[in-house]
């Protein structure tokens, strides 16, 4: 976030929020104090990432070792840059201190893990949801009910504890769990929403419900395969 970008920004807040000049330059003052102070958490963030990215990868070395394939297909993760950390204050419209920015949003640190089966998605996060060091603030289950557009996956805020020279921090990460077919759709939906700046024409955004209604058909024919594949009718694991 750049010297010129913060004078962009305090444009921006003046003609998005009817405040006075005064009052847009002292924000983007407050801002620019809270990305510096941000910069400096990037460390405990960046932390809690890998924390629970060794939980993933104990899971996955554990399965693969017991039953030659793990469940997890793929894992991701990214920071939130102090950028788009500052956009999502002024969008939110919180008062620009660390505390606060700290404890409403919990996607700053956040980690992807694609699976093959619906069923994984779910045995993914009771494993998680067992472990003792992990507590889970949040759950949302677009799996079990989609958002209107079609957007499937497990969302789950942990809370992971790092242990500093003089402290523990405890942070949030937010973790989305899909399947293949859900993380294919919103990969699409996420490029068309981009390109169109939020606002997808209606014809195309009945396409991608459409798109969405064959994602979830494919994971339950799949889920159906894999019963087959463990020998088993019921589809549930081992
Ligand atoms: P944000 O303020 O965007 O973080 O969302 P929120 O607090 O409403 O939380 P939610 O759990 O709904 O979404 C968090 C994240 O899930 C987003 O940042 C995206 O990565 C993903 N997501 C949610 N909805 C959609 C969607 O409709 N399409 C796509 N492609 N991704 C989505
Ligand atoms: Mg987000």
């Amino acid at each position: 976030l750049s010297q010129e970008s913060i004078l962009e920004m305090r444009q921006e807040l003046l003609t998005t929020l009817s405040i006075t000049q005064g009052e847009a330059e002292e924000l983007a003052l407050q801002l620019r104090t809270v990305r510096d102070q941000f910069a400096e958490l990037h460390m405990v963030y960046q932390s809690g990432i890998d924390e629970v990215l060794t939980k993933v990868t104990i899971l996955q070395r554990e399965f693969e070792a017991t039953h030659e394939h793990s469940p997890i297909e793929h894992v991701t993760s990214r920071l939130k840059s102090p950028e788009s950390l500052v956009r999502k204050i002024v969008r939110l419209g919180l008062e620009p201190h660390v505390p606060a920015v700290r404890k409403t949003i919990r996607d700053i640190a956040g980690i992807r893990i694609t699976c093959s089966f619906v069923s994984d998605v779910y045995w993914i996060a009771s494993m998680l949801e067992r472990q003792p060091d992990l507590t889970i603030l949040q759950v949302k289950d677009y799996v079990a009910k989609p958002k209107p557009n079609g957007y499937r996956s497990l969302h789950l805020i942990l809370e992971v504890p790092i242990f500093l020279s003089d402290r523990t921090e405890q942070v949030p990460v937010e973790m989305q769990i899909r399947t293949s077919a859900m993380d294919f759709w919103a990969s699409v939906e996420h490029k068309l929403s981009y390109k169109y700046d939020g606002e997808v024409p209606t014809h195309l955004r009945a396409e991608l419900q459409t798109a969405a209604e064959r994602a979830a058909d494919m994971d339950v024919q799949m889920e159906r395969l894999r019963a087959e594949l463990n020998g088993s009718a019921s589809g549930t694991h081992r």
